[in-house]
């Protein structure tokens, strides 16, 4: 074999291995949206969570990988399964693993929209490890001038270049914002600028994807929610496009002794998507209640139906998938 025709066939054979990686995140997302979505609804988040953590737990068993959790569900002392370090996988490639096993517990014990299970996956080294903290974000979707908002600046002055970029009046735009007291200046000046605004109750991983969606009708995400969850999205984001920057938000020393400790050198560093998600990027979700991204489980006699999306940074591909579950012949699935 020459040496050309034997890089092609590593290429092909690299390229096979990513592929069917993807399609593997996959199924562990639909397994923790399957057992999440037995909740919904019921007003019980963490027995929604457990479910969820329990059942993408066991589905990672069968994922050809050798998997480190990065962003899990906390540290090994306060967490049994997919906490922080814990390796996941039947053995393949060595890869970083950051997971929302139920990204919107309460909404899913309420039936409210966008909760979601979500899973990034990059090379060793790739993600940014954010310790359990607040981050304060900015994001839009893809296509326009980099740094055409700044977590620096006021939002009167980001929705005024926003709104120049995306040739609309500000009056058009929409800004994604957590329902929270802490939000109550940043809704208020938003308001005062004159854009309206989409409040949503939980769920900025969705709620930052939502800005690279036309058909969101949202056009940036503002203000404080979970570090973690905004690596997650920062891996969605490098797959799609679009820009999101992020500050750790410190309560107290203890909280910038962790970071230190998790490599966070400076603290006021301002973290870009790239500086969150390096690398290749896989990301997948799967819907458990409905959002504007994905539908939820839906469940019927004897199975379900699930919705997901499973995007890679290499390929920029963006592929949905609706899966039809058997409970018949899936053991897992049916409890
Ligand atoms: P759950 O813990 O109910 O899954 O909530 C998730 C979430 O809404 C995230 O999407 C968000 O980043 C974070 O909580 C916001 O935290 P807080 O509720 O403390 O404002």
């Amino acid at each position: 074999m020459s040496q050309s025709t034997a890089d092609n066939a590593a290429l092909a054979h690299e390229q096979q291995t990513d592929r069917n990686l993807a399609l593997e995140l996959v199924r562990v997302t639909e397994a923790a949206a399957l057992a999440a979505s037995r909740w919904m609804g019921l007003g019980k988040k963490n027995e929604a969570d457990g479910a969820a953590v329990e059942a993408m737990r066991k589905a990672f068993d069968a994922v050809a990988i050798e998997g480190t959790v990065v962003i899990g569900e906390g540290e090994m002392d306060e967490a049994p399964m997919l906490y922080i370090g814990e390796k996941v996988g039947r053995g393949g490639p060595a890869m970083d693993i950051a997971v929302d096993p139920l990204e919107g517990t309460t909404l899913t014990a309420k039936g409210g929209p966008n909760a979601i299970t979500v899973i990034a996956l990059a090379e060793r080294g790739n993600f940014l490890h954010a310790p359990d903290i607040y981050m304060q974000k900015i994001a839009i979707g893809a296509g326009l001038p980099a740094g055409v908002v700044d977590i620096d600046d006021p939002p009167a002055k980001n929705l005024r270049n926003l709104a120049r970029a995306k040739r609309c009046d500000i009056a058009d735009l929409v800004a994604c914002i957590l329902d929270r007291p802490r939000h109550e200046e940043l809704i208020a000046k938003t308001r005062e600028a004159g854009a309206r605004i989409m409040l949503i109750s939980d769920g900025d991983v969705a709620g930052v994807i939502a800005t690279t969606h036309p058909d969101s009708g949202v056009d940036v995400y503002m203000g404080s929610g979970g570090a973690p969850e905004g690596v997650l999205a920062a891996a969605a984001l490098r797959c799609v496009g679009g820009q999101m920057q992020g500050r750790l938000l410190f309560e107290d020393d203890s909280q910038r002794e962790r970071a230190r400790q998790m490599g966070v050198s400076d603290p006021n560093r301002v973290f870009s998507v790239t500086d969150m998600a390096r690398g290749e990027v896989m990301f997948a979700a799967t819907g458990v209640t409905a959002g504007a991204m994905l539908r939820g489980v839906r469940r019927f006699g004897n199975g379900a139906t699930t919705h997901s999306v499973v995007m890679r940074s290499k390929s920029g591909t963006v592929r949905y998938i609706e899966a039809h579950h058997n409970y018949a012949t899936k053991f897992w699935a049916a409890h």
